[in-house]
């Protein structure tokens, strides 16, 4: 058994720990299950996990073993599992769960709130955690379930669920009173999900990309903005329009440019990621006065409770499949090869070095 593990207060150094005879099979508990980690996708979002480790709790999930593990912790990834050893009556072997999984070998959960659909893992650690990522889908009992789908449904699913969710809030707050939306670090996947649901929706106002120049012809070639800037021409973006923005690069320096570019006619903004996490701080003036932390398993549990979970997954389960069939014109899957090909390409990942077509699929 094996983890890769990253250091707290540095989370660009990464180690791959293999277990001692605690972490055994043999040991799981009488109401325990033993899971193998099959495959999980990896981007930016996880490198945010680590980024806001402290700040959010994401350390809590996956407690790591080995040496000084206090100053370790795993960055969570989504992916699938295979049950292979079970304690638990109603969860055969040969179960499989798509969820929130260390970046690891093996896990063991303690299902509870078992249905044929979903199970809870009732750790007492990840008690206080938000519920959605607790969650477990019972992937066999889905009618129609594709395993040909499970790589591009781990990569994009947890962030195109965000996607939704921005753009179900931005309509819900009438865009903000904002005829144009401007969508910073544009190229991410979750900048790239929301685009899609702003251009299938009529009401929606222009949306403007903003993005590295490496990234402004790729932008360009979705074909799904109204128009596109890098981050040294902001200033050709419409400064007499109301804008809300969308940020999922956390930049400091250049969102105080933007908001200075636009004046009162910057309007809302709402925080999403921290792509460029090394270059984050706290913004000052109106655009923390104007401004709001978006967080996506708070809205989906909000949602939930509007349109019960099956009116939940009825109407994301529409916006996935027609946002899926257009990622098939972007997304190019890469093959990591197990945790020690994570361990190599990871630095590349925190250093925002992958080209942003990539979809990094890590097969175990
Ligand atoms: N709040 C929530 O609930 C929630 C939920 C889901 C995702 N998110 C956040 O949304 C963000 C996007 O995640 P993702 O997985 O969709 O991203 P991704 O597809 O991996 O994004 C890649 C893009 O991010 C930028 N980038 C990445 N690393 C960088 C670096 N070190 N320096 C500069 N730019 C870098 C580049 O875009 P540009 O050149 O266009 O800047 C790059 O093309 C993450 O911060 C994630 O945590 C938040």
């Amino acid at each position: 058994m094996r983890q890769f593990q990253v250091r707290k207060d540095n989370f660009t150094e990464g180690r791959l720990v293999d277990s001692g005879a605690d972490n055994a099979a043999s040991k799981i508990a009488a109401n325990e299950i033993l899971l193998k980690i099959d495959r999980f996708g990896f981007s930016a979002n996880n490198v945010t996990y680590a980024a806001a480790g402290d700040m959010l709790g994401y350390w809590q999930f996956f407690p790591p073993y080995g040496d000084n593990a206090q100053g370790w912790g795993m960055t969570p990834v989504w992916g699938f599992a295979d049950v292979i050893e079970s304690n638990v009556s109603e969860i055969p072997v040969g179960d499989r769960l798509f969820g929130y999984f260390p970046p690891a070998t093996h896990l063991k959960i303690v299902p509870i709130n078992i249905s044929a659909q979903r199970l809870v893992d009732g750790a007492e650690h990840r008690s206080k955690l938000p519920p959605g990522y607790n969650l477990y889908r019972r992937v066999n009992a889905e009618p129609g379930y594709d395993r040909a789908m499970d790589n591009v449904r781990m990569l994009l699913w947890p962030l195109y669920v965000t996607s939704f969710c921005i753009w179900d809030a931005l309509q819900d707050k009438a865009w903000y009173g904002a005829k144009q939306l401007v969508i910073v670090s544009a190229s991410s996947k979750t900048g790239i999900g929301l685009a899609c649901a702003l251009s299938a929706d009529k009401s929606s106002p222009d949306v403007v990309a903003l993005t590295s120049s490496r990234n402004l012809d790729f932008v360009n070639a979705l074909g799904l903005y109204d128009s596109s800037f890098s981050y040294d021409d902001l200033t050709g973006i419409d400064s007499t329009m109301p804008t809300a923005l969308i940020d999922m690069s956390g930049n400091r320096e250049m969102l105080a440019r933007l908001g200075k570019h636009l004046g009162n006619n910057m309007k809302f903004c709402i925080n999403v990621g921290l792509t460029h996490w090394d270059e984050r701080g706290k913004p000052d003036g109106v655009m923390a006065e104007r401004s709001e932390f978006f967080f996506a398993p708070g809205h989906i549990q909000k949602r939930m409770k509007d349109w019960g979970p099956d009116g939940f997954t009825r109407k994301t389960t529409a916006f996935m499949q027609q946002a899926f069939v257009q990622s098939r014109e972007w997304l190019k899957l890469k093959n990591v090869d197990g945790l020690s090909g994570l361990s190599e390409i990871y630095p590349d990942v925190c250093a925002g070095r992958i080209d942003a077509d990539r979809g990094l699929v890590v097969e175990m």
